[in-house]
């Protein structure tokens, strides 16, 4: 079964959760992993599915040591596992991010994220952005991305965590296009 059919299949099965009909392409993979290199720190990812951004992570030369990723879809943990036996994978819920991979509090330097955020409830996107922020250093940034017109993270979420959002890249070309937002701790006022 090729990756585009295994996340079609996937996604029958689930497509609330899975959330795109299609793995992201080359394009966005190389626009969300932007400036990773064999010199980062710390790299999670949420929701590899297939592991197109996966595959963009370890080709940047983030050693695999230095990834680690949590997938919900069984389906999707199993093939991942096979993929890239060599990196942390954790099959569960992102909302339990900071007890399911294997660093500290204050020591991730990027979070990848290619979760469905606008189809999950508030509670659950909530506890993903206060898991990963608490495993992100100070300087850490949470990048995203979304197939609508704004950042897709709401902006009580925003507030009450004290985050800010940029616009990082437009994606003309991927399939539906796509915009990259990153989100970093607001500085002191
Ligand atoms: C839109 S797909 C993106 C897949 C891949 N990152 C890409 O861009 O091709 C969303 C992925 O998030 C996973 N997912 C959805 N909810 C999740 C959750 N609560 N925790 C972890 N993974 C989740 C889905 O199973 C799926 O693999």
């Amino acid at each position: 079964m090729t990756k585009a059919t295994h996340f079609a299949a996937e996604w029958l099965r689930n497509p609330k959760r899975v959330g795109a009909i299609a793995p992201s392409g080359a394009d966005l993979a190389r626009a969300i992993t932007t400036g990773l290199s064999h010199d980062s720190g710390p790299v999670v990812e949420l929701g590899p599915g297939t592991g197109s951004f996966t595959d963009r992570i370890l080709a940047r030369g983030v050693p695999a040591c230095r990834l680690a990723a949590v997938e919900a879809g069984a389906g999707f943990a199993g093939l991942l596992a096979k993929r890239h036996p060599e990196i942390a994978l954790a099959h569960g819920d992102a909302a339990r991010v900071r007890t399911l991979v294997p660093f500290t509090s204050g020591s991730v330097e990027t979070v990848i994220c290619g979760l469905p955020l606008l189809s999950m409830p508030l509670a659950q996107v909530f506890r993903i952005m206060r898991g990963s922020f608490d495993l992100l250093g100070e300087d850490g940034e949470f990048r995203l991305f979304t197939y609508g017109p704004k950042c897709p993270l709401p902006f009580r979420i925003k507030q009450r965590l004290g985050l800010r959002s940029d616009r990082q890249s437009f994606v003309p070309l991927n399939m539906p296009p796509a915009t990259v937002y990153t989100l970093r701790r607001k500085g002191p006022p």
